[in-house]
Formats: C-alpha cells, structure tokens, sequence
C-alpha cells in the first residue's frame, strides 16, 4: 500500500440481500465504523439492483460516508436490453462505483474482453468508477499463463481510456480459484500479479496514470488476512464477497489498520 493512494475496501454482496436486509446490514455497518476508517479507507458497497434506491435514501437521510457501488452495468446508455440495467441510472441513483467484468460475469454469462472494455468506458463517461476484475482460472495458474491473461485483461480494457480517466479507475485482481473457496493466494504473490498489472497500465496508459490508479485484491478475503495483504506495496485495498454480508467482519476488515499496524 502506498501512502498516496487512499485505500479502497468494497463490498460485493452478489446476488444476496433484498432492500430490507440492506438497510439492516448497512444500519450496522455505519454503526460499527467511525470517523477515523471513514478518514482512512474509502468504503464502498455494491448490493443488488434491487437495493440501490433504499440504500441510497438512506445513505442521503444519514449522511452516511460509505459510497454507493453497484455489481454490473450494460454498455449502452438506452434501448432494446430487455432485462439490463444503463449506466445512466445508476448514476441517478447516486452510484460511485460499478463492478465490471468481474469473474463471475465472464464466466457464467459469456462476457468478453471486448464488452468489458465497452462497460469501462460507458461506466466513466457517466462520470463513476469502474471497478475492473481481472484474473485467472486454477488451469490458467498451473499453466503459468497468469501474467499474460491479466495484462491482456487489463490491456483490452483501457487500451482507448484517457490518462485522466485510468487514474479514476480500480483495477481487482481477484484470482478465480480463490473466490468463494476460503482459499487466498499468498500476499507475495498477489503482489507479484498486482504490480504486473501497474507495469501494464504504465505501458498502455502513463507512468502518473499507473502511479494514481488504485488496485485491488479480491478472493476470500477476511478479518484474519486482509492486514498481510494490505502490507503489500502495490496493493491498495481489497474487494470483500462473503465476508462483507457479515457487517461485523467487514467492518473488522475495513478497521485493518486498527488490529494490524
Ligand atoms: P469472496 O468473493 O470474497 O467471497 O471470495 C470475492 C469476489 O467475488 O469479489
């Protein structure tokens, strides 16, 4: 973690939480965290659809510091998508970030470099952050390929981006294998990815471009590892699933300076 870049700590609840159950988590959520992590880590969280409206009422009528994220967006601002949600209204509701091309997205419902790289820009031109996902598969591990499949990830989605709108983005690196199977990849070589993909945005973007941008570590993250990973110079923060449903344990995540340094 550099001292220049404010650490970012996102929740993605997938498809988990109706709006009753987000108020209440995010009710103790705030309750739990103080000014000072608030000062500290930029806290986002990314429920449903479905949620985003209630949590933004609530986030404006308590004048909550945790910042609206939402789990995925369609590329295109309007028309004939039956079933998809514009990025034009998640930026009316108050939405500060947007999960893109997370693993889950690609591998179950077929998206593509090319669809990923669409929703980058669509999600930045309506003035949020993507939060980019890049990683690969246990195979892909084995067959020591990992390093080229996330550079090439991160290659085809800022390859057209300005400097100034990489410096606004996230880039996760969240290996698959270690989503949802309370298996980690080690600190070491989470950074060993994680400072391969700021070499990748040096080369397609700039150097202050690579400087500025924020990079995470997503994959079964919790409490007990997030002070390791956080200690890793080019890591700046961590994207939460299953331990972030629990508000108590995220916020333990969030407070990691607490507990760690
Ligand atoms: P996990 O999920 O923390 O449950 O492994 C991470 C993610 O998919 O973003």
């Amino acid at each position: 973690m550099s001292s220049e870049r404010q650490p970012i700590v996102s929740g993605n609840w997938k498809m988990n939480n109706n709006h009753f159950e987000a108020i209440q988590c995010v009710q103790k959520l705030a309750y739990l965290l103080q000014k000072e992590d608030f000062d500290a880590v930029e806290v986002t969280v990314h429920p449903p659809f479905t949620d985003l409206r209630s949590m933004q009422t609530l986030i404006d009528a308590d004048q909550l510091r945790l910042k609206l994220g939402a789990q995925n967006c369609h590329s295109e601002d309007k028309g004939a998508f039956t079933g998809e949600v514009s990025p034009v209204f998640l930026g009316k509701l108050g939405v500060h970030y947007v999960i893109v091309g997370h693993s889950e997205r690609r591998e179950l419902f077929g998206e593509t470099d090319e669809f990923v790289a669409a929703k980058v820009a669509a999600v930045l031109k309506h003035g949020m952050a993507p939060i980019l996902c890049v990683g690969e598969t246990l195979a892909e591990r084995e067959a020591g390929v990992t390093l080229d499949k996330v550079k090439r990830q991160v290659g085809i989605a800022l390859e057209k981006r300005s400097n100034e709108q990489v410096k606004n983005m996230v880039i996760a690196y969240e290996p698959i294998w270690a989503i949802g199977t309370g298996k980690n990849a080690s600190p070491a070589d989470a950074q060993e990815v994680i400072a391969a993909i700021r070499a990748e945005v040096a080369s397609v973007a700039s150097a202050p471009a690579a400087n500025a941008i924020r990079l995470q570590y997503g994959g079964s993250v919790k409490a007990g590892t997030i002070a390791d990973i956080m200690r890793q110079p080019d890591i700046d923060g961590v994207l939460v699933g299953g331990a972030s449903l629990d508000p108590t344990e995220f916020a333990r995540i969030v407070q990691y300076r607490r507990h760690a340094f």
